[in-house]
């Protein structure tokens, strides 16, 4: 027989697996699962941005009770957008408004004739933009002036009493 009288011989003549061999095997197996899991977990982790869409993205602006009614409130907020792995920041702001506390309006910061800021003037009850004289309503339609629409919006909800805006301006109509 040709493993006979060989130590590494087994019990049918085959070749016999020795301790230090079986250990190495083991530990051969259990690294190769190990690198399946990882490579797997970190592959998804990798390419998943790339293929993530684009999730709602409703931004937090405070308790909703902070904004009395009657008297719009020029919030500052921070937009983060994901675009595959890179994070970008954009600071912005958004003018609140409601009339009973329970109703609210979100608009875009910028006059819709040439994106000048505008302010909210309380006696006179209505926002103006100083680069061209125009006027808007407490509900942002037109006055006078020269934008051609209402001031956009954001689309507003509340939740747990809290306001949240989602930052995509909507056309004023
Ligand atoms: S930018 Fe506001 S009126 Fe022209």
């Amino acid at each position: 027989m040709e493993n006979e009288g060989c130590p590494c011989a087994g019990r049918d003549g085959g070749p016999k697996m020795t301790r230090q061999g079986f250990l190495a095997l083991a530990a051969t197996g259990l690294a190769a699962a190990i690198g399946a899991v990882l490579s797997a977990s970190g592959l998804t982790y990798f390419i998943s941005p790339a293929f993530g869409k684009d999730e709602e993205n409703w931004i937090d602006l405070g308790p909703a009770s902070d904004i009395k009614p009657g008297t719009p409130v020029k919030v500052d907020y921070v937009e983060r957008r994901r675009d595959a792995w890179v994070v970008n920041e954009k600071r912005s702001s958004a003018w609140i408004a409601t009339a009973d506390g329970k109703e609210f309006t979100a608009f875009d910061p910028r006059c819709t004739h040439l994106g000048c800021p505008y302010r909210w003037d309380q006696a006179r009850g209505q926002f103006l933009c100083p680069c061209h004289d125009a006027v808007f309503s407490g509900e942002g339609a037109v006055v006078s002036g020269p934008p051609p629409r209402p001031l956009d919006r954001y689309s507003v909800k509340i939740a747990g009493g809290r306001l949240l805006i989602q930052p995509q301006p909507q056309k004023g109509a």
